[in-house]
Order: structure tokens, then C-alpha cells, then sequence
């Protein structure tokens, strides 16, 4: 080996955990052309020109992959992607609960939820939306899965019905050239309004290439609720009807009535995972975000306005209390803010722990990077992990929670040669103090960074250095899914 020209760059003496969950062992990492070169002792090395950066202390991971973003407009817009970057994010999949912002053309902001993106509804294709994000460069790298509903609004006049036999030809012939054209597979929020009306048999039918081009079918599904166990059955019947694996996104058990359920949500999955490909997502938080919707305002007795277009200063008030001020109902005051969206604090904190340490459950932000006052999962989701759920209440260990994070991310969506600290991987890592990270966003300051992010690379190049951005952008589109035919 010629030693002179073997790495760019060293991070010496750190703890490599290398996000298959295997224990962390102490070893120098050697960075080369963009790729992790070697791991182990490299004492002997010259030094490289990147120079050798002292981690011992810190824990050197691979970088995060958030699983479960709403990024697709924000990669653009803001391309530095600070609350990602921050929390030791590499990259985002974007296109998740049914929105993508591709393909989807409209002068207008589409109706909620696909407003929450915060607008960019410019590109005809899914290959002009990847070529943008090749152009724009941002700060960390982007998939992206094509979005059920954004095709019902690109398809269908009316919303409220099942389509119709030429509107899923023409939504199944957008999936298929979404796939083609590098999609991670296709994502469903029948949840929402645009795609409350869709038939199971309508999504297996639209979702058809999945079948022949590979991706993952992933789902807001249904309900979450009283009839979550009938929403995941209908999940299940889907995946296994396409035969492709199927991700639950941010699965929670909302209202009260449903709390603890997670024990029998998450034993039905278990036994289902023996017959098909079935794994989730989840956010490690106890309350959940989205648009207000003035007929569920019921169901939940805290409920935060995070914006409103017509009462714009109400933004990080209750509704409960402005429903006083203004001596109306809280579901009166909600017609009153529309549109807009909400932080409602509707889970159990024991389901999210169950849930966040099942087998197949990956780390994702879902965070709203357009909201006024965004959930404060937006900056603080993977130091949460990592400070509050390991590390404080040791519901896994540090391993663990990187594994979900990052090397269990990359398998369930395909994401080749990423997500561990491997030779010959992508250069793509996250270093930090294990003994300090911790998040720092809270609902009432939820745009605070972490504490413990020390160092971050994409590909190689720092974007994030002893504690602060660099401004370096140099993140690629990622066009690779599960089940790829090469
Ligand atoms: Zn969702
Ligand atoms: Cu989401």
C-alpha cells in the first residue's frame, strides 16, 4: 500500500459502532475518495491530507438515515437542512403518509395534508424532482418514495370517491415511472381525507409495479385508533397481495382508550413477520403532528396549534385556551383556525417505548420542517433516541438504538453500502459524545440543536465540525430500493 496517498482523511481513537448492533469496539477509521477505507489501527499511517481528527471519547457511528421525513420541499429550499445536520443525519427518505412532492404540478398549495410540505409542487415527473436535488446539492443525501395521494390530487377531480378504472391506470402508470426513474417505493395515507375514499383494492391495483421493479410499500395507515388492528390487517393484506415488504410508518396508538394496545399490535405483527416482510417506524415522542382537523379535535383533551392561516398568532397556543378566549367550543375554535396544523399529545409514553424496542422498528423524525412552531421531533429525534430512551431509560442499548438508526434502515429500503461503518461503505458517519447527547428541542423551544453532535460526514466531506455546520452540500440523490432488478 502506498502509504502517502492511502486516506484523505483519519478519525483516530474513537469507539466504532458500527450499526449492525454488534458491540463497539475501539478502531481508527480511514476515509478515502468518499468511502470508509479501512478500520483498525492505523497509528502507522502517513498523514493524510484531511489531517488526523482526534475522537477518542466519542463514539464513531455511521450517519443517520432519518427513515421518516417530510423533507422533499425543504432539500430545496433549504439546502444547509440544519435540523437535520445537527442531529448526526445523512440522510432523509422522504415522500412518506402519501405526500410526495413529486409528480405533481399546481400553481396552488394542494389541499392538507400535502400542503404541510410547505410548497415546491413544480416537477411533472419524479425524475425532475431527482435531477433537482442533484442540482441543488444539499447537506445531506435524499430517496424519495412516490406518494399515493399527491397522484389522486394529480388524477382525480374528485377526491372523495374510489378511482375510477382510467385514474389507476394512469396513477399505476406514474408509479411504475417513479420507479424507474429511482423511487423507493410508494407510500399510502388513507388516513387523510384525498385518500380516506381508496379501496384496498384501489392501492394493490396502483401500487402493481411494485411487484415487478421492487420498493417498499409503506403506509400511514387507516387508522391508528379504535380500528388500528383492522388497519393493520389491511396493511398486511396489501404487502402480501403485491408480495413487497411493507413498512407501518410512525406507528402510535392514539386515544386513551387505545392505550397499551401496542402489546397486541406488536405480537400481530411479530407472527405476521414469519409469513411476509413487515417492518416499522417511530418517533420517539408522545405526542404526534399534523394538520387540525376540526371533527377529531375529540379525541384528544391537548392540543397545540402549530400554524393557522387565518390566526397566524396563535401559533404555540392551545386550543383549548383560545377556545376560552374566544367562548366557543374547542372544535368551533379549530373550524375558526383551519387551515393549519397541530401538535396533540395522544399517546402513552409505555407504547412508545414498546414500540421503539420491537425487533424491526426503525427511527424516524417525521417532522415538519415548513411548520411555523414544528413538533420538536424536527431537531431532536435521533439524540432522543440516544440520551433519553438508551442511555437515561436503557430501553436498549446504545448499539441498538444505532442499529435502528442507521444499518436496519438501509436493509429494509435498500439503501446499498450505507448505514454501517464498513470497508468499502460510504463515507457517511456521525461522531458523538455517548455520555452527552441529548436532545434539546422542546415544545416550547422546539428549534433548539442538540447537545453532543461533534462531527458529521456526508460522503467524506464534514458537514458539521466540532459542533457547527461547515456549509458544505454534499449530498447525492439516492436511486437503489429493496428488490431491485440490476
Ligand atoms: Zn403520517
Ligand atoms: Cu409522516
Amino acid at each position: 500500500m502506498d502509504v502517502d496517498s492511502a486516506f484523505d482523511l483519519i478519525l483516530q481513537g474513537g469507539d466504532v459502532v458500527d450499526g449492525t448492533g454488534a458491540p463497539r469496539r475501539r478502531a481508527d477509521v480511514g476515509v478515502r475518495a468518499g468511502r470508509i477505507a479501512a478500520i483498525g489501527d492505523l497509528a502507522a499511517a502517513a498523514t493524510p491530507p484531511g489531517g488526523r481528527i482526534d475522537v477518542s471519547g466519542l463514539v464513531v457511528a455511521p450517519g443517520f438515515i432519518d427513515c421518516h421525513s417530510h423533507d422533499d420541499w425543504a432539500v430545496l429550499d433549504t439546502p444547509d437542512m440544519a435540523p437535520k445536520v445537527s442531529q448526526g443525519v445523512t440522510t432523509v427518505i422522504n415522500g412518506n403518509c402519501g405526500i410526495s412532492l413529486a409528480p405533481l404540478q399546481s400553481e396552488e398549495l394542494p389541499p392538507p395534508p400535502l400542503n404541510l410540505l410547505g410548497g415546491g409542487y413544480r416537477f411533472g415527473s419524479f425524475a425532475e424532482y431527482r435531477d433537482a436535488i442533484a442540482a441543488q446539492a444539499p447537506a445531506v443525501n435524499v430517496a424519495a418514495m412516490v406518494g399515493h395521494s399527491t397522484l389522486r390530487v394529480r388524477h382525480m377531480p374528485n377526491l372523495d370517491v374510489p378511482a375510477d378504472a382510467a385514474q389507476i391506470a394512469a396513477m399505476r402508470a406514474d408509479v411504475e415511472q417513479a420507479l424507474r426513474d429511482g423511487a423507493l417505493g410508494v407510500s399510502t395515507g388513507t388516513f387523510y381525507p384525498p385518500a380516506a375514499a381508496a379501496t384496498e383494492a384501489e392501492v394493490i391495483a396502483v401500487c402493481e409495479p411494485l411487484s415487478r421493479l421492487g420498493g417498499v410499500y409503506a403506509t400511514h395507515m387507516r387508522d391508528e385508533g379504535n380500528q388500528v388492528m383492522d388497519a393493520i390487517d389491511e396493511s398486511l393484506r396489501i404487502g402480501a397481495a403485491l408480495n413487497v415488504p411493507i413498512v407501518i410508518s410512525h406507528h402510535k396508538l392514539v386515544g386513551k382508550q387505545n392505550h397499551g394496545r401496542s402489546e397486541q399490535t406488536l405480537a400481530h405483527v411479530r407472527a405476521a413477520a414469519a409469513r411476509q416482510a413487515v417492518c416499522m417506524d417511530c418517533y420517539p415522542y408522545d405526542a404526534s403532528s399534523t394538520m387540525l382537523r376540526a371533527e377529531r379535535v375529540d379525541i384528544c383533551d391537548r392540543i397545540m396549534i402549530t400554524w393557522s392561516k387565518p390566526h397566524p398568532e396563535a401559533s404555540g397556543r392551545y386550543l383549548e385556551e383560545l377556545a376560552d378566549e374566544w367562548g366557543c367550543s374547542r372544535r368551533e375554535a379549530a373550524e375558526r383556525l383551519l387551515p393549519g396544523g397541530a401538535v396533540y399529545f395522544i399517546m402513552d409514553d409505555n407504547d412508545v417505548r414498546r414500540i421503539l424496542a420491537y425487533q424491526d422498528t426503525m427511527i424516524g423524525s417525521d417532522g415538519l420542517a415548513a411548520d411555523a412552531r414544528p413538533h420538536p421531533r424536527l431537531w431532536g429525534t435521533f439524540p432522543r433516541v440516544l440520551g433519553h430512551y438508551a442511555r437515561t431509560l436503557g430501553i436498549f442499548t446504545l448499539e441498538q438504538a444505532v442499529f435502528r438508526m442507521s444499518g436496519l434502515t438501509a436493509l429494509r429500503f435498500g439503501l446499498r453500502e450505507r448505514g454501517q461503518v464498513a470497508q468499502g461503505f460510504h463515507a457517511d458517519l456521525a461522531v458523538f459524545d455517548p455520555d452527552t447527547i441529548i436532545d434539546r428541542a422542546t415544545f416550547d423551544e422546539p428549534e433548539t440543536p442538540c447537545e453532543g453532535m461533534r462531527h458529521v460526514f456526508v460522503g467524506g466531506v464534514a458537514t458539521w465540525l466540532d459542533g457547527a455546520p461547515t456549509g458544505a452540500r454534499p449530498g447525492r440523490f439516492i436511486a437503489e430500493r429493496v428488490g431491485q432488478a440490476s
